[in-house]
């Protein structure tokens, strides 16, 4: 490829805020037909949140078969029975809607002359190109992206590549863009600034996707394409071109997952799917990081400095990834006495954060995409923080914006509503804190080795919850009418809960709050009445005398009391409860791994009950690229 000389990089500020959404983006190429994979495909990345769905074809010597609908992919599968579509080489997109309503003509793919294009995050200057190209009256779509397809035709002289170069040159803002020029009815072309996507060979042809939940049925190897840089994907061969024009060899990763992981396997979800896989994804995460029966970074390749020389430990995360970060705070807190703070990712450049070369930034992430995360960890790097992150999916971009990962074992997690992703989260930060204690001298050798052996014990006892769900499905069934619902603990069960009550409130769409028991006081109990149920959890020794005065409170202004405790504790509480659960016994640090699983399985069966899509509850999407 030739030097193109045209100069991308001033166009490009990568330390700038952006912005993108969570469109699902397949391609193919090979000698299969593409209808069928990308649908597949397309119903894999269903997990995304998305509005609309299409896939273009290209047909050899004929214009390309474009095909799309408002609605699910169910509703674009029916339209492709009804329309002969044949091609062995096309692009498939699910849209989630930011720019343009929710139509049949602005889902994707878009098309201007000979180009046609699938596009995930946003084009900021979009009018500005409108206006410089004239395109006022000539585009059919209020999306950006169709403005994206019409600078291609316009540059498009003949060869791809210098078009999409030329193109990249001009545009501003976040992309993975799939290009299909239809005089190379072979070849499909990526390329992308921020938002990712991921390449692969497979046995038929070679595969291009946002995420590599849309790959794994397909092949284990693939590569994530650098930004600004271009991807050429032929049947047999795969290319990568930086905008020079220069090849580059892709760094190609291998993913531990199988596509039985990213199937219900019988299930009616894969929220009770997920949740029942936990005892398995804790083995998986922490049991090749036991070495001497000691916690051990060394094949994650992370040094003991990064632990032994951080002053200050900030976590910064968003939803239930940073409820795991609560819960290692409380860890590392008491068994270390090092100052953790713990702040939403979206909040964390408005709190002006002290964070300095002392500081070990850690980004709690199950994507690895999101973008609130990433900018987080954008802003800690210029201060010069060092940088851990712990992510469960393999190369995404997250992890290549920390200097060290943990990857925690959890395989694919579909259902929007995170489950084995949290508890993996979990458990790393049990590795951390119990390593950071070892090296730091807080625990002697024994106290450690007593540590992890509590830590094995996790999956046993979260097996001991899934095994009496009979129960909890009980307790659920007097929840399913609640409009207003409140989860009350101190100290670890304060932030157990925290996570409890945004699973409940995502899935069932119940109105639920968790409340730190002795703030109730403080103005909360005004909301409870006989309307309201709360469900406590106790769980800690040093808390259970005054959460059963809490408790009391409440049930003297008549709610009706659902309490999780531990067995240890259950007879030195006597009163009646409307219905209660016992947790099986672990030291009290661990706890919060049984209580979640009954948490998760409250809102599961709850959402179930109510005839919901569990999965895929409204307004939300699994992968949150949008800050
Ligand atoms: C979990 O149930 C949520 N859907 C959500 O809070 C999620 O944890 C959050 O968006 C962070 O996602 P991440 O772990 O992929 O960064």
């Amino acid at each position: 490829m030739e030097n193109t000389g045209i100069n991308t990089k001033f166009r490009f500020d990568h330390n700038r805020k952006v912005r993108n959404f969570m469109c699902g983006i397949i391609g193919y190429t090979g000698n299969k037909q593409v209808k069928d994979i990308v649908l597949d495909a397309l119903t894999l990345l269903e997990y995304r949140g998305y509005d609309s769905a299409g896939m273009a074809v290209s047909v050899p010597e004929k214009p390309t078969k474009i095909i799309k609908c408002a609605g699910r992919v169910t509703d674009l599968r029916k339209l492709c029975e009804s329309n002969e579509i044949e091609g062995t080489c096309g692009i498939g997109h699910t849209r989630w809607a930011t720019h343009g309503g929710v139509s049949d003509e602005n889902a994707h793919p878009h098309k201007s002359g000979k180009i046609t294009v699938i596009h995930n995050g946003i084009i900021e200057n979009y009018s500005e190109l409108t206006r410089k190209y004239d395109l006022q009256d000539k585009l059919r779509s209020q999306t950006d992206t169709e403005v994206v397809a019409a600078v291609l035709a316009h540059h498009f002289t003949g060869d791809p590549f210098m078009a999409i170069v030329k193109t990249v040159s001009e545009i501003k803002g976040t992309f993975s863009l799939g290009i299909l020029f239809e005089d190379n009815p072979d070849t499909i072309y990526a390329v992308r600034n921020v938002s990712p996507i991921v390449a692969a060979f497979c046995d038929t042809g070679a595969l291009l996707a946002s995420d590599v939940t849309a790959l794994c049925k397909y092949t284990k190897e693939y590569f994530v394409l650098p930004e600004l840089h271009v991807a050429e994907l032929k049947p047999h061969k795969i290319t990568v071109y930086d905008l020079n024009g220069k090849e580059v060899a892709p760094e190609y990763i291998t993913m531990d997952w199988d596509v039985t992981q990213s199937e219900k396997n019988g299930y009616p979800f894969f929220m009770e799917k997920e949740i029942m896989e936990q005892p398995e994804a804790i083995r998986k995460t922490i049991m090749p990081r036991i070495r001497n029966n000691l916690p051990s970074f060394e094949a994650d390749g992370i040094p003991d400095s990064l632990f032994t020389e951080s002053k200050r430990i900030c976590v910064v995360a968003c939803g239930t990834a940073m409820h795991s970060g609560l819960v290692g705070k409380s860890l590392i807190q008491s068994m270390i006495n090092i100052h953790v703070d713990v702040v939403l990712a979206s909040e964390f450049m408005y709190t002006n954060p002290v964070i300095d070369e002392d500081t070990l930034v850690i980004a709690v992430s199950q994507s690895g995409e999101t973008i609130d995360t990433l900018e987080a960890l954008k802003f800690a790097r210029k201060k010069g923080a060092k940088r851990l992150a712990i992510v469960n999916v393999k190369g995404s971009t997250i992890t290549r914006e920390c200097e060290q990962v943990i990857y925690t074992y959890a395989g694919p997690e579909i259902a929007v509503a995170s489950t084995k992703a949290y508890t993996t989260q979990l458990a790393a930060f049990y590795l951390i804190a119990c390593r950071m204690a070892y090296l730091k001298g807080t625990f002697d050798e024994e106290k450690a080795e007593s540590f992890m052996r509590e830590l094995q014990k996790v999956p046993a006892m979260m097996e001991k919850v899934l095994d009496r769900r009979d129960i909890i499905h009980k307790i659920a069934r007097k929840l399913v009418n609640a409009r207003d619902l409140f989860m009350i603990g101190r100290g670890l069960d304060y932030s157990t809960l925290l996570e409890g009550s945004l699973k409940l409130k995502e899935v069932s769409y119940i109105h639920s709050e968790a409340y730190a028991s002795g703030e109730l006081k403080h103005g909360t109990i005004a909301l409870i009445t006989e309307e309201t149920p709360v469900i406590a959890l106790v769980t800690q020794a040093c808390i259970v005398l005054k959460e059963v005065s809490n408790i009391r409170e409440v049930q003297a202004r008549g709610a009706r009391v659902f309490l999780l405790i531990k067995e240890e504790y259950a007879s030195s509480v006597t009163d009646k409860f409307e219905e209660s659960f016992t947790l099986p016994d672990m030291e009290d640090d661990f706890m919060v791994m049984p209580a979640s699983v009954a948490l998760q399985l409250i809102a599961y069966y709850v959402s179930l009950d109510k005839g919901l899509d569990v999965d895929k509850p409204r307004n939300l999407a699994k992968v949150v690229t949008v800050e």
